[in-house]
């Protein structure tokens, strides 16, 4: 069976690549870390710029990563990430997460991070996991979810921003709530022995809320985000304009607080 991939919803412009470079196995796979140790083969599927998957490098070293995207030219930022930090021990090629290139059993640890909320098929991407993971690893997989998004203070505009983005995210084939449902998406593709968690990033300081305010304005007006917006008809550049003001407005305010809450699973494969 065949599965076409959504386009990935954000693109990588600049605007996206600051908030995903700003990522590390620390704030973004603490849930993973017990289960690594030097020596272990990892797959980090989805892996966009690669900091996190640098973090996995040091970690299991002189263990191998191999590090796929669907995007080709994300993967020169991931190996030139991983050549400052002077890794020897990572490989990167193109690979769509639904159909792996790779023989059963390869892996002991397959990660992917804030990838299933954007594919086609989640479920089949962690069939796909599940698969290239030896007996014994584990599959890992975190995802966002927006739904569940908190912030203060309340604004109109911030309300319409996080209704686009559903309608925009659906409509290119994904599912940005993925993170309340990655338990049943991991119970579909066949797991048995999940472990669940939840866990959350905070912005509140002044240089937080201004980075988290200015990269989703930008994203909002000038990233493949905006694009796919206008080009579904589902806003005009002008409303886009407006949701973009609207962040930056919120970014000023000296009390200003954001919750980003993550579904996690750890899947042991039998
Ligand atoms: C939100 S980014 C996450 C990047 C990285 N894991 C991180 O958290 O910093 C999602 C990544 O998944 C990739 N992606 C989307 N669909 C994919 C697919 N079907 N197979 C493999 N990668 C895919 C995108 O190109 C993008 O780089």
């Amino acid at each position: 069976m065949t599965h076409t991939p959504a386009v990935y919803t954000h693109g990588h412009h600049e605007s996206v690549l600051r908030s995903h470079s700003w990522r590390t196995a620390a704030n973004s796979a603490a849930y993973l870390l017990p289960e690594l140790r030097p020596g272990l083969d990892v797959l980090d599927v989805g892996c966009g710029p690669g900091t996190i998957t640098a973090d996995l490098a040091a970690l299991v070293a002189p263990g191998r990563v191999t590090a796929v995207d669907a995007a080709e030219d994300v993967l020169e930022k991931a190996q030139a990430v991983a050549d400052e930090r002077g890794l020897d021990n990572v490989g990167f090629a193109v690979a769509d997460v639904h159909a792996l290139d790779f023989p059963d059993d390869s892996f002991d640890v397959v990660h992917a991070h804030q990838v299933l909320q954007h594919v086609g098929d989640p479920v089949q991407a962690l069939r796909e996991m599940r698969r290239v993971c030896r007996p014994g690893g584990v599959v890992a997989a975190r995802d966002s979810d927006y739904g569940a998004f908190a912030w203060y203070p309340e604004r109109p505009a911030l309300d319409g921003w996080l209704e686009l983005y559903h309608r925009v995210a659906r409509a290119n084939g994904g599912e940005p709530d993925a993170g309340r449902r990655l338990f049943s998406w991991a119970r579909q593709a066949g797991f048995t022995e999940i472990t669940t968690t939840a866990g959350t990033w905070c912005f509140a300081t002044p240089e937080e809320r201004e980075w988290w305010s200015g990269l989703w304005a930008d994203r909002t007006t000038a990233s493949g985000y905006a694009d796919l917006a206008v080009d579904g008809g589902h806003a005009t550049a002008a409303e886009l304009a407006a949701i973009a003001e609207a962040w930056r407005e919120w970014g000023g305010q000296e009390d200003a607080w954001f919750m980003v809450p993550h579904g996690e699973i750890l899947c042991r494969v039998s």
